[in-house]
C-alpha cells in the first residue's frame, strides 16, 4: 500500500528518493509524487501509475537536499495526478506526503477548514491544511503538527516540509509503520526499511502518536504533547543483495526458487549444535498451558494457518481455530477458557491483523506472532515472536514466505507436544531438497500452463484434506497475478452445486498427495472429466497414476504443501507471464495491507 520517503542531508535528494519509491514499488501502488526543498521554493512532481513515468517527468535542473516521496494506492478519490501526494496548504508553505487513512476528515473540514478551498478528493490534504491553520494561528511549527495529531482519528505516517525552515524534515505515526533511518551527514524517513537500506542499516523505531524532528544531523522524537524520547537505534539486517531481482526476469521467479535454501536457513535457525530445535521455554510454556490456539491471519497467510491447524492438531494435539483476521473482528467466535493468539503475518504489518491484535491485548491473552519482518507491528507489539528467515519477499504474491511460514508451524507444533512420531528438521531437509528437483522442471509447468489455463476463463483446484488446504493457496496464486478466476474447492463437495460451471474445456487441476484420500479424489475428477473438464492432476510418487501431469518425490505426507504448492506456484507465474500480466504487481493489490 502506500509508502513515504524522506530525505535530509548533503546528496541531490531526487535520485534518493526515486530510488527509496522503487524499493516500496512492491507493496503496491497506482500513482507517485514527489517534492524537492530547493531554493527557498519547493518543486513538486506527479504522476498516475508507475514510477518510471514520473521518473521520466522530473525536471533534472532541479537539485535540493530536502525532499518526500509517495506512492499512492487510493482510497479516497481515484488515482489520478491531483488525488497523489505530496499535497500542498493553500499558501504552499506545508507540504506533505501520507500513508494511512483519517476517518474524521468531514468532521474536521466543518470544524476547521469551512472556508479552505480543498484541491484534492483525499483525507491527506485535511492534514496539511490544519497544520496552515494552526501556524497561522500563532503556533509554533512543532506545536501545530501536534496539534494536528491529536484531532486525526485513523492511521498516519507523514512526511511533512516547511517551506520557510529547509533545514528540517518532520514526521509522524500513528497505526501505520514509520521509521527513522540514521546516516553519517544525513537521515532518513519511511514507512519501510527497504527504502533506505541501500543508505544505512541503524533505524529508530518510531512508536503511534510519537513526532519527529529530523535534521541533516539529529533525529529527535517526542511524544505528542512535547516531551522528548530517549531511544536507541536498531541495527537491521536486511542484505540489500536480497533485495534485487539479479538475473531473474521477475522477484516472483526469484522467491519460488529461494524456497528450498529458505527451508534450509529455516532449520539452521531453529536447531542448536546437535540437531535439537531451539524455540524460546516461554514461548513453549504458553502454547503447551493454553487449551486452544487461535490462529488469525490472511490472504496466503491464512492458509498456511490452515495447515499449521493440522499441525497443531494431528502432531500436538492442540485444539486449533483458524480464523480470518478481518473476520475475528466483527464476529468473534465464543473463545475457549484459556485460547492463545498467534498471529501469521509475512509483512507484520497487515491492518486487519493489528485490530484483532489491540482487541485481544485488552481482553489480556497471551500473544505470538510469526513474520518475516524483524521490527514489524507485530513483530514488537506481542508477547513472542517467531521470525520466517525468509528474506525479503518482494514479489506481491507470497510464496516464499507460505512455505517458511508452514515449515516453522511444523517446527513449533512438534516442540510444544511430539506424540506422532516425526522428526521435523529431517523431514524438512528431504523437503529442501524434493523442492530443488521440483524448481528444475520449468519447461514442463510453462507448457502445462499454455495448454490448460492461458485461454481459459476459470479454473478448479480441487483435492481432499490437506490438499484441499494447498488447493486454496494455489488458487488465490493463479487469480490473483493471472486473473483467470480460480477456484479451491473441497473435491468431494463439488457435486454439490458447483460441478453446474463445469463446461468443456474447463480446467480442473487435482492435487492428491495423501493415501486416505487418493482413489476419492480420482472419482471426483472423472466426475468431471465426463462432463468436459480439462482435467490435470499433481501427486505424489506412492498414490501417482502413469497419466498425472506432474509427480512429486514422496515426502512425509503431513508436510506435503510444502511441495504440493510448487508446481501451483510455477503455474499460475507461466500463466501470467504468458497472458503478459504484470506479475511481480498485479492490479489492484497491494503487498502490505495496511489499511483494514
Ligand atoms: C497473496 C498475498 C496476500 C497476503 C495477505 C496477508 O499472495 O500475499 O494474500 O498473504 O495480504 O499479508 P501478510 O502475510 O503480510 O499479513
Amino acid at each position: 500500500m502506500c509508502g513515504i520517503v524522506g530525505y535530509i542531508g548533503f546528496k541531490d535528494v531526487k535520485e534518493i528518493i526515486l530510488r527509496g519509491l522503487e524499493k516500496l514499488e512492491y507493496r503496491g501502488y497506482d500513482s507517485a509524487g514527489i517534492a524537492v526543498a530547493y531554493n527557498n521554493n519547493i518543486y513538486i512532481c506527479k504522476e498516475k501509475g508507475r514510477i518510471y513515468s514520473l521518473r521520466e517527468s522530473i525536471d533534472r535542473s532541479i537539485t535540493g537536499y530536502l525532499g518526500i516521496g509517495h506512492t499512492r494506492w487510493a482510497t479516497h478519490g481515484e488515482p489520478n495526478k491531483t488525488n497523489s501526494h505530496p499535497h500542498q496548504s493553500s499558501t504552499g508553505r506545508f507540504t506533505l506526503v501520507h500513508n494511512g487513512i483519517i476517518e474524521n476528515e468531514e468532521e474536521l473540514k466543518n470544524k476547521y477548514l469551512q472556508g479552505v478551498k480543498l484541491n484534492s478528493d483525499t483525507d491527506t490534504e485535511i492534514i496539511v491544511q490544519l497544520i496552515e491553520k494552526f501556524v497561522n494561528e500563532g503556533e509554533p511549527v512543532d506545536l501545530a503538527i501536534r496539534h494536528t495529531m491529536s484531532e486525526l482519528k485513523g492511521s498516519y505516517a507523514l512526511a511533512i516540509i516547511d517551506k520557510e525552515d529547509m533545514d528540517t524534515l518532520y514526521g509522524a505515526k500513528n497505526k501505520t509503520p514509520l521509521l527513522a533511518g540514521k546516516g553519517d551527514g544525513f537521515n532518513m524517513l519511511s514507512s519501510d526499511a527497504m527504502a533506505m537500506i541501500d543508505y544505512t542499516n541503524l533505524f529508530y523505531e518510531i512508536k503511534d502518536k510519537e513526532f519527529l524532528k529530523v535534521t541533516k544531523d539529529s533525529i529527535e522524537i517526542f511524544t505528542i504533547s512535547g516531551e522528548k524520547v530517549t531511544r536507541k537505534p536498531y541495527k537491521a539486517d536486511i542484505d540489500t543483495i536480497d533485495t534485487e531481482k539479479g538475473t531473474y526476469p521477475h522477484y516472483m521467479l526469484k522467491e519460488i526458487e529461494e524456497q528450498p535454501f529458505v527451508i534450509r536457513k529455516i532449520i539452521s535457525e531453529y536447531t542448536d549444535e546437535n540437531g535439537n530445535i531451539k524455540i524460546s521455554p516461554d514461548i513453549l510454556q504458553d502454547v503447551r498451558s493454553c487449551n486452544k490456539v487461535y490462529i488469525i491471519a490472511c490472504g496466503t497467510s491464512y492458509h498456511a494457518g490452515l495447515i499449521g491447524k493440522q499441525f497443531f492438531e494431528k502432531i500436538s494435539k492442540k485444539p486449533t481455530e483458524v480464523v480470518i483476521a478481518s473476520e475475528f473482528i466483527y464476529n468473534m467466535p465464543l473463545l475457549s477458557e484459556k485460547p492463545m493468539f498467534m498471529f501469521i503475518s509475512q509483512s507484520g504489518e497487515t491492518a486487519d491483523c493489528i485490530s484483532v491484535l489491540s482487541k485481544i491485548k485488552d481482553m489480556g491473552y497471551k500473544t505470538l506472532t510469526l513474520t518475516n519482518v524483524k521490527g514489524s507491528t507485530l513483530y514488537r507489539e506481542v508477547d513472542h515472536t517467531l521470525l520466517l528467515h525468509a528474506g525479503p519477499e518482494i514479489a506481491v504474491a507470497s510464496t516464499k514466505a507460505y512455505t517458511a511460514q508452514i515449515a516453522v508451524l511444523a517446527i513449533l507444533a512438534s516442540s510444544i507436544d511430539n506424540r506422532v512420531n516425526i522428526d521435523v528438521c529431517k523431514e524438512l531437509s528431504i523437503i529442501a531438497n524434493v523442492m530443488e528437483s521440483l524448481c528444475s522442471d520449468k519447461e514442463k509447468y510453462k507448457s502445462l500452463a499454455e495448454k490448460y489455463l492461458v485461454n481459459s476463463r476459470n479454473c478448479f483446484y480441487i483435492g481432499r484434506s490437506m490438499d484441499y488446504h494447498v488447493c486454496l493457496e494455489a488458487s488465490l496464486k493463479l487469480k490473483e497475478i493471472s486473473y483467470i478466476q480460480t477456484e479451491g474447492f473441497p473435491a468431494g463437495e463439488l457435486k454439490h452445486g458447483t460441478i453446474a460451471l463445469i463446461e468443456k474445456n474447463t480446467p480442473v487441476i487435482g492435487i492428491i498427495t495423501q493415501e486416505k484420500i487418493n482413489l476419492n479424489t480420482r472419482s471426483n475428477i472423472r466426475e468431471v472429466e465426463a462432463r468436459g473438464a480439462a482435467t490435470m492432476i499433481i501427486s505424489m510418487k506412492k498414490v501417482s497414476q502413469d497419466t498425472d501431469a506432474i509427480v512429486i518425490d514422496n515426502v512425509n505426507e503431513l508436510l506435503s504443501p510444502l511441495v504440493a504448492i510448487i508446481p501451483a506456484q510455477y503455474l499460475a507465474y507461466y500463466a501470467a507471464l504468458l497472458k503478459g500480466c504484470d506479475i511481480d504487481k498485479p492490479r489492484n493489490l497491494a503487498k502490505s495491507v495496511t489499511v483494514e
